[in-house]
């Protein structure tokens, strides 16, 4: 079932959402070459918390650390560490947060000088995938609508889409229904209402769309070890058309 969200509950999924979005912007400030993962993990976790959140991952299934860092070639779910950031790092940052019984959940992706041209043009693709999915997110589209603006922007570059994992419903539960794949014919699954609230999240590959899981469990990596990038918002289906829900004013 998917849950429709009353006014009320969507301004607490805004201020959720806002306290992610404010650690995006913490994390553009000192992200560079040398910054270990770990300490971005740490300011993210202190950031939360000042803000009178909650790190959403941290234990999540088991989850050991409060944000997501994936490096170049891993897709999602890295966890953050030793591992120092390098000159020309594709770095993607997903980050949760549960105040006041909601969630929000967003992931950006950076790219670290000297840009690498390659990397920059996965990056421009992905996140503009996911502004015309978000831009599908409207009443009466149905929800593969989403899905397909995301698959065809993005193979229209030669890029291919991740299968394995998917975008989801989000509210009182991180995850809730219904999937939301980043693929697929337009025109299928439920129509969409107003209140209805999203994590649309395209993870585009530079070559193939297969994954595997390494062995600490967690961290996805593409199959052929070539990069792959991640964006994510966490929105809402007005009667205006969508609003993005992790980002500041
Ligand atoms: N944005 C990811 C998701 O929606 C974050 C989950 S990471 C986990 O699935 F560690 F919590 F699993
Ligand atoms: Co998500």
């Amino acid at each position: 079932m998917i849950t429709i969200k009353n006014a009320e509950e969507i301004e607490l999924m805004s201020a959720a959402g806002k306290i992610v979005a404010g650690c995006f912007r913490e994390i553009e400030k000192v992200i560079a070459p040398g910054i270990k993962t770990k300490q971005l993990d740490k300011l993210c976790d202190e950031y939360i918390r000042d803000n009178k959140a909650v790190p959403a991952f941290k234990g999540y299934n088991g989850y050991p650390a409060n944000v997501c860092i994936s490096i170049n070639e891993v897709v999602v779910h890295g966890i953050p560490g030793e591992r120092e950031i390098q000159e020309s790092d594709l770095v993607s940052i997903d980050i949760g947060a549960y105040k006041d019984k909601y969630y929000g959940d967003s992931s950006v992706s950076f790219l670290v000088p000297p840009e690498d041209k390659e990397k920059k043009k996965l990056l421009d693709t992905t996140r503009k995938a996911l502004e015309l999915g978000i831009d599908q997110a409207r009443e009466g589209n149905h929800l593969t609508d989403i899905s397909f603006a995301i698959q065809d922007y993005a193979e229209s570059y030669g890029y291919s889409v991740v299968r394995d994992l998917v975008g989801h419903g989000i509210g009182t539960k991180l995850h809730e229904e219904p999937q939301i794949p980043n693929f697929g014919k337009p025109g299928r699954g439920p129509v969409l209402k107003a209140g209805m609230t999203f994590a649309i999240e395209p993870m585009v590959n530079i070559g193939t769309w297969k994954v595997e899981t390494l062995k600490d469990e967690w961290t996805i990596v593409t199959q052929d070890r070539k990069a792959s990038a991640h964006f994510e918002h966490t929105i809402a289906i007005t009667n205006n058309g969508p609003r993005i829900l992790t980002k500041l004013d």
